[in-house]
């Protein structure tokens, strides 16, 4: 009770409510000596008081802040909500496909309980006010680089491509907010998703965008989030949910990398973005990173809804490679591929016989510079998919990489996911430090390498 009026007072006042709080004991809450006992029961019979400052004690002690970053402190990490989930333990050794839980769960009709401070509220998309409210909360709590120098900052337009694609829900727009102050405190969310996993097509959701203030870390909003988002969508009878994570979660299908090509080589060393190796001066690393002034493939041109049909076409035939997929419907494809200004573009090759014959498309990703007396931010370009049938790979990414500068992108980026390690060493691309892992909800398979991965998730 002293940590939930803690909760809400640490939003409200800067100085945190930490040193304030009393600990306040509660009878059979102390462990009791009587014989083996169930060590998650044992946990569960805890207040949440007692279970959070347990769970920030190990943190403490044992394995350093936040979940693991790599396999080997998974290794040692106790998953106290992910280890009661329908997922793979982190050591298992899976080799057999199909669902963990093959009943279909018995939905709770009542969302799950939070600190009674706090309500959930389905947002409302379609208004700006908790669009804008949203991108807040997400502009100020996602991501930020870990030096504090740069933070990911999303526009109206790009959530609103990211969360309603064809099929969307708005019960999948799931909000916390203070009840007092109605402050958005919380986010999780889910699309709609066709996912081909090895030769099993599955209808499930695609998790996205879980995010708690940074005032309410580390005190198990998190899984609270991510149970309410999963009743959500059991509602709807899907069991299964494709997400990734920079973090180490049981357990990865995949685990992928992001690869950087500076476009603006000169500003990504100002703000940090990219480093000077030893004997690599600006000057050197600006003549590296030169690109020629005119794209050399004839019939390059950004994507039209004519071409909807034939991108499809192309998309459906690439992505058979792959172990996992996404199947994208026409509509999908008009969604996520049709040109928009600061959100997706998409360029085709048209031929003499005026047939697309390759395609790349990629997405923009603004970052904000935080405090830097001369950057205001930093845009990235990040690869969605590319396909050669005609064009050699490299010719039409060098030319992708030309436009890219010449529409002032600082930066291109991509996961060696599908082909793409083809042309990330060859262009000039950099390895990045973050790792990206792929997982699937309810979903056993053995693990694949990177390219075998046929989905980019945003
Ligand atoms: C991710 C985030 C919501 C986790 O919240 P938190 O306050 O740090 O963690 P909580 O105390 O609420 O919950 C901890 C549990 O959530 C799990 N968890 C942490 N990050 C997670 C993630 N990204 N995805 C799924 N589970 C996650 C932890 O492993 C832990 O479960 P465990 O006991 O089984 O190990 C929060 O750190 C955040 O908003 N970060 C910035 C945005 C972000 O990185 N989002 C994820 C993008 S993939």
């Amino acid at each position: 009770m002293a940590e939930q009026k803690s909760l809400e007072k640490s939003l409200e006042n800067d100085k945190g409510a930490e040193g304030k709080k009393k600990t306040k004991k509660h009878k059979g809450e102390t462990w009791t000596k009587e014989g083996p006992r169930d060590p998650f029961e044992m946990l569960d019979s805890l207040s949440e008081e007692k279970q959070q400052e347990i769970q920030k004690a190990l943190h403490l002690f044992s394995f350093g802040h936040g979940p693991p970053k790599n396999l080997q402190e998974a290794q040692r990490h106790t998953y106290r909500f992910w280890n009661t989930q329908p997922v793979p333990k982190i050591d298992e050794k899976v080799t057999s496909h199909g669902p963990v839980e093959s009943q279909r769960p018995s939905v709770r009709e009542e969302p799950y309980s939070l600190p009674q401070e706090f309500i959930w509220d389905t947002l409302n998309l379609d208004s700006q006010e908790q669009l804008r409210e949203l991108c807040d909360l997400l502009n100020e709590n996602y991501t930020e680089e870990d030096d504090n120098t740069l933070r990911l900052h999303y526009s109206p337009q790009f959530l609103l491509w990211a969360l309603c694609p064809p099929g969307w829900q708005s019960q999948w727009h799931c909000g916390v907010r203070v009840k007092s102050s109605q402050k958005l405190v919380g986010f999780i969310s889910a699309i709609p998703a066709t996912i081909k996993v090895f030769d099993t097509e599955l209808k499930m959701v695609e998790v996205n965008f879980l995010c708690v203030h940074k005032k309410l870390r580390s005190k198990r909003v998190a899984p609270v989030l991510i149970k309410e988002i999963t009743r959500r969508v059991h509602q709807q009878g899907i069991s299964q949910a494709i997400y990734s994570t920079s973090v180490v979660i049981p357990k990865p299908i995949a685990s992928c990398r992001y690869w950087h090509r500076s476009l603006n080589p000169r500003k990504l060393i100002e703000l940090n973005f990219s480093s000077l190796t030893r004997n690599m001066t600006l000057q050197r690393a600006v003549k590296l990173n030169r690109l020629p002034e005119t794209t050399k493939t004839m019939g390059l041109r950004p994507m039209t809804i004519q071409d909807v049909p034939v991108v499809k076409a192309l998309l459906r035939e690439h992505l058979k490679a792959f172990h996992l997929s996404t199947c994208l419907t026409l509509e999908d494809v008009e969604h996520w591929l049709l040109p928009q200004d600061g959100v997706i573009d998409t360029y085709v090759v048209e031929s003499m016989a005026d047939t697309i014959t390759d395609m790349v498309s990629f997405y923009t990703l603004p970052s904000m510079a935080l405090n830097h007396p001369v950057h205001k931010g930093l845009k990235a370009a990040c690869v969605l998919y590319c396909i050669s049938k005609a064009t050699p790979l490299l010719q039409l990414m060098e030319d992708i990489l030309i436009i890219c500068k010449t529409r002032s992108f600082d930066v291109f980026s991509a996961l060696d996911v599908m082909d793409n390690k083809a042309f990330l060493e060859p262009l000039k691309f950099r390895m990045g430090d973050l790792h990206k892992q792929y997982y699937l909800y309810n979903w056993r398979c053995p693990e694949m390498a990177s390219d075998k991965l046929g989905v980019v998730l945003k």
